[in-house]
């Protein structure tokens, strides 16, 4: 049975695993970084990436032991080299680089967004979601894909500004929530009303499949604090601060699904398939999962911890390339964008 080790370190969580060809997850660490940027209020890119070093080799080692593996019984060591931060994806590439070269294995590149989507294989292996609809909803990428079968992802449309993901990190700042900014607002909304304010939808024409978020994020601005911008005093109470977020999540919610079944519906497709950090918001799961119900069209959204950044949705690509004979050559570069 083929073996895979992958890597995981295209942003803020250094990730590794190892996944057999039947898809089952021999071993899974993801060590996130959430506490040291939360400080900051997000990702400092330079943080990120000596966060990284110091984690690399202990992730990898811990993950080999769950997996009860020695290195020598891999078959191949699959890296995430695109997109991400710079100098977080030059330390997961190097360390995979090292592997191949000690162990004289091959080396596969996977793409973390095609990665994101493909955790759905992980979760719905018996179904069959191709042809779908992806839709990638993290922290640096909105954007939506027609895909006609495992290896051929076509790009049909993404975000004019902030991806979803950053909206979210964005507006809790604003309302002095903490830093990862989606479950922070995901939380205050449960106790709030999302018809409390109301929050500009979108301002792009309906033909397009895009995405933008920067309206509603100077909306948001606004209200939190006022004409003195972000560093003006919060102008919201306790419970201003939860309908805010209640609104913001319900509108964000309603941009991704509204697009995403107009995907489907001009590409006749019978599956939408979701992943990304923003898949695990609990809105969007329901509304998207309802709002596609009603239309006939199944949803596959991977669990919670497949939705956020790890290296078991990057082995599941890993092995379907492995399969069809992909493999890279040590010269893989990374590539930010
Ligand atoms: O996929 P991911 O872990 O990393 C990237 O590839 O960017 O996504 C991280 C993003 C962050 O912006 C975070 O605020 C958002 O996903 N996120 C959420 C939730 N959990 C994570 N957004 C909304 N609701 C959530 N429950
Ligand atoms: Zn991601």
């Amino acid at each position: 049975m083929t073996k895979i080790l992958t890597i995981e370190t295209t942003c803020d969580e250094t990730a590794a695993a190892v996944m057999n060809d039947q898809l089952d997850v021999l071993g899974s660490v993801v060590a996130s970084q959430d506490k040291i940027h939360q400080k900051f209020g997000g990702v400092v890119p330079e943080i990120a990436s000596r966060a990284h070093v110091e984690n690399i080799v202990p992730v990898i080692d811990e993950t080999l032991r769950r997996a009860n593996i020695t290195l020598n019984e891999l078959d191949a060591i699959a890296v995430a080299n695109t997109p991400g931060l710079a100098g977080s994806l030059l330390v997961g590439l190097s360390a995979a680089k090292a592997l191949c070269v000690a162990l004289q294995k091959p080396l596969l590149a996977v793409n973390h967004l095609q990665a994101h989507i493909y955790a759905c294989k992980v979760a719905f292996a018996q179904s069959n979601v191709f042809p779908c609809i992806g839709l990638i909803v993290s922290g640096g990428h909105s954007s939506l894909y027609r895909c006609a079968s495992p290896l051929d992802f076509t790009f049909l449309g993404g975000t004019m500004d902030d991806a979803a993901g950053e909206a979210f990190d964005k507006v809790a700042a604003m309302l002095a929530l903490p830093y990862p900014g989606g479950p922070s607002i995901q939380k205050a909304a449960q106790n709030g009303n999302p018809k409390a304010y109301r929050l500009p939808r979108s301002l792009l024409d309906e033909e397009r499949l895009a995405f933008s978020f920067s309206g509603l994020k100077t909306a948001v601005l606004y209200l939190a604090r006022g004409r003195a911008g972000r560093k003006g005093p919060l102008l919201l109470d306790a419970a201003q601060v939860r309908d805010v977020a209640a609104s913001f999540q319900l509108a964000v919610v309603h941009a991704l699904v509204s697009r995403t079944l107009d995907a489907a519906a001009r590409h006749g497709v019978r599956w939408i398939a979701a992943g990304g950090g923003v898949a695990a918001n609990g809105c969007f799961r329901k509304t998207l999962a309802e709002a596609a119900a009603e239309r006939g069209i199944g949803v596959a959204i991977p669990p919670m911890r497949l939705c956020t950044d790890n290296a078991v949705m990057v082995a599941a690509r890993a092995h379907r390339l492995f399969a069809a004979g992909v493999r890279d050559e040590l010269t893989l570069e990374a590539a930010a964008r």
